[in-house]
């Protein structure tokens, strides 16, 4: 099957530009446990839904599956080196349970305190998938750190939240640029 002429075909498994790198907190053998996550995403509007792909080996999933809480946090670009890190090293190598000062909402779920943003969740649902589960969560409780507001509401440019990408030989991270257009407004200008 010929695409197009100016086409080039990729490993079927590339990774493409623009995904969150966040902190998924979890308790796993009763300690706060925490990894880095890139497939995540927010699925639902009301109820607001969030899901994480989370690999099969890992212990913060079997942390998820016991206990049913989990928490998503989104890291300033200063926190890179100790996202990473928790990123290349298991909870079942090396203890992380004292990496981040936490934090506790109404569920168990720990939450990152250094993070701009962060969100507790209750699991809905599980899927299966050949090498990773979908935990589904629905989020309990958003917070924002005062400091990274302006007039009181959520500030984009002083969260700074880290971006990954897969796009290079070198996968690595990236900080966000700038804003091009209003969603759901730009589109009303458009002529063909
Ligand atoms: C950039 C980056 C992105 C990652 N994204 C995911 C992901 O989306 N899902 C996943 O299961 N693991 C992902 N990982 C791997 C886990 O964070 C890593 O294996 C971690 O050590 C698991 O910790 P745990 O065993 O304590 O749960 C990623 C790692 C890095 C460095």
């Amino acid at each position: 099957m010929v695409i197009s002429l100016s086409k080039i075909k990729l490993d079927q498994r590339f990774s493409p530009y623009q995904m969150p790198a966040v902190i998924i907190g979890s308790i796993a053998n009763d300690k706060p446990n925490f990894m880095l996550c890139t497939w995540v995403s927010r699925l639902n509007r009301s109820p607001p839904i969030w899901m994480a792909s989370i690999n099969r080996k890992h212990l913060t999933l079997e942390g998820i599956r016991e206990n049913k809480i989990f928490s998503i946090n989104f890291p300033s670009t200063n926190m890179v080196a100790i996202a990473d890190y928790i990123g290349i090293t298991s909870g079942r190598l090396k203890d992380k349970s004292e990496t981040f000062d936490v934090f506790f909402g109404e569920t168990k779920a720990p939450m990152v305190r250094d993070c701009p943003l962060n969100i507790e969740l209750k699991v809905t649902k599980t899927t299966e998938l050949p090498d990773h589960f979908i935990i589904f969560g629905e989020a309990i409780n958003t917070y924002i750190s005062e400091s990274n507001c302006t007039d009181g509401k959520p500030d984009l440019k002083k969260m700074n939240p880290i971006v990954y990408t897969g796009i290079e030989k070198q996968p690595s991270y990236w900080s966000i640029g700038d804003k091009i257009a209003d969603a759901f407004k730009i589109g009303k200008e458009f002529k063909k």
